[in-house]
């Protein structure tokens, strides 16, 4: 099982960037977190980082074929790109939206995710374990997707 961890914009700045919210855990950090637990579990992922949207769109339509789930923390791109959605829902491969903080907890415009409706799922409000669940979440997506 292949899983491809997406990072939205700014997310290269974690454990700088308003540690109140966000933890003071770096994406480094959270991606050796996130590579012991899925080896633990035997699913193999691949994690990466951008902070152009045109980018994200690229890699997620590489996927087919390719990976078997996208976890996808689109940052602020979960607020307003409809071609993120567009993307997920072109490609069909199942996709789980992460965020470490509680999107609906926060401002108005936060609590609207664009991309939700084509997502499997949402996880959200738990910090770097956030990215750990998704772990756990893809191995159910594909073990629920095999039982039809
Ligand atoms: C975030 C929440 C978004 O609203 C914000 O723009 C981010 C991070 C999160 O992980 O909590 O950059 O996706």
């Amino acid at each position: 099982m292949n899983i491809l961890f997406l990072n939205g914009p700014n997310l290269n700045l974690l454990g700088q960037r308003e540690t109140d919210v966000y933890g003071s855990a770096t994406l480094a950090e959270i991606e050796a977190k996130v590579r012991q637990r899925a080896k633990k579990l035997g699913v193999d992922i691949e994690f990466r980082q951008s902070n152009l949207e045109g980018q994200l769109v690229g890699w997620i339509q590489e996927t087919k074929g390719k990976f078997d789930v996208i976890v996808l923390n689109a940052a602020a791109y979960t607020h307003t790109s409809i071609a993120l959605r567009d993307a997920i829902a072109a490609v069909g491969v199942p996709t789980i939206e992460i965020h470490l903080s509680n999107i609906h907890a926060r401002e108005d415009f936060r609590q609207k995710s664009l991309i939700a409706p084509v997502c499997c799922g949402q996880i959200s409000g738990f910090g770097q374990f956030s990215y750990i669940l998704a772990v756990e979440a893809s191995i159910n997506v594909i073990e629920h997707k095999k039982m039809g």
